[in-house]
């Protein structure tokens, strides 16, 4: 049996436990730019962010709906933090693990991050869904634009890079209202 058909996955809030902190530090430590342990710890309890994590859940057998994070047979693959604003929402950071790339689980992040976006807009009337993204990072581009984001700007030199230049910020959004 292929793993698509044995696996499903699953999106859900993330908590700050152990077992979530241990698993968010493998996939920022898969990646280049990633969230460092306190970062990691300080989203996870700000009442102002939300986190939402994408799960690879073992489904095939009637134990299915009885699985929960800490559960071995469940795998932590990626997740994107949200901020709330008073006017504007913020996606802070989106990441798969660089083994699950090109399965279409960071589309079903964002897609659940705009759900979210949407939720505190018909709640409080938010008007934007804001990011930003290293002007190199294609990959991410193309998945804000294919989600809708336009790019409204530049902030010219924003990032560092490793070898002490520095990279522009594309500066985009989507209207929630
Ligand atoms: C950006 C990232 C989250 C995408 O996650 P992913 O699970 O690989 O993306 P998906 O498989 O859901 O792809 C969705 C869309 O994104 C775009 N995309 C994803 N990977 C791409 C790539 N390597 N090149 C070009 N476009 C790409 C495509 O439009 C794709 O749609 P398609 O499959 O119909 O062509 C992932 O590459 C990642 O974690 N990168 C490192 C962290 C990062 O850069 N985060 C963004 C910070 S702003």
């Amino acid at each position: 049996m292929s793993e698509s058909a044995a696996r499903r996955l699953e999106l859900r809030e993330l908590a700050d436990e152990q077992v979530t902190l241990t698993a968010l530090e493998a996939i920022e430590a898969s990646q280049a730019h990633g969230l460092s342990q306190s970062q990691l710890i300080d989203v996870l309890n700000d009442d102002a962010r939300c986190v939402l994590g994408a799960w690879w859940q073992a489904c095939e057998s009637s134990t299915c709906e009885s699985l929960d994070g800490e559960s071995p047979l469940a795998e932590l693959i990626g997740f994107v933090v949200l901020a709330r604003g008073p006017f504007e929402a913020e996606i802070e950071a989106i990441t798969v693990h660089a083994a699950r790339r090109g399965q279409g689980v960071g589309a079903r992040l964002l897609a659940a991050a705009i759900a979210q976006a949407h939720d505190w807009q018909r709640d409080s009337g938010l008007e934007r869904l804001l990011l930003e993204v290293r002007a190199s990072n294609a990959a991410a581009a193309a998945l804000y634009a294919k989600a809708g984001f336009t790019r409204d700007g530049v902030r010219k030199g924003y990032y560092p890079l490793a070898d002490g230049g520095r990279e522009d910020a594309w500066l985009m959004s989507l209207p929630l209202v």
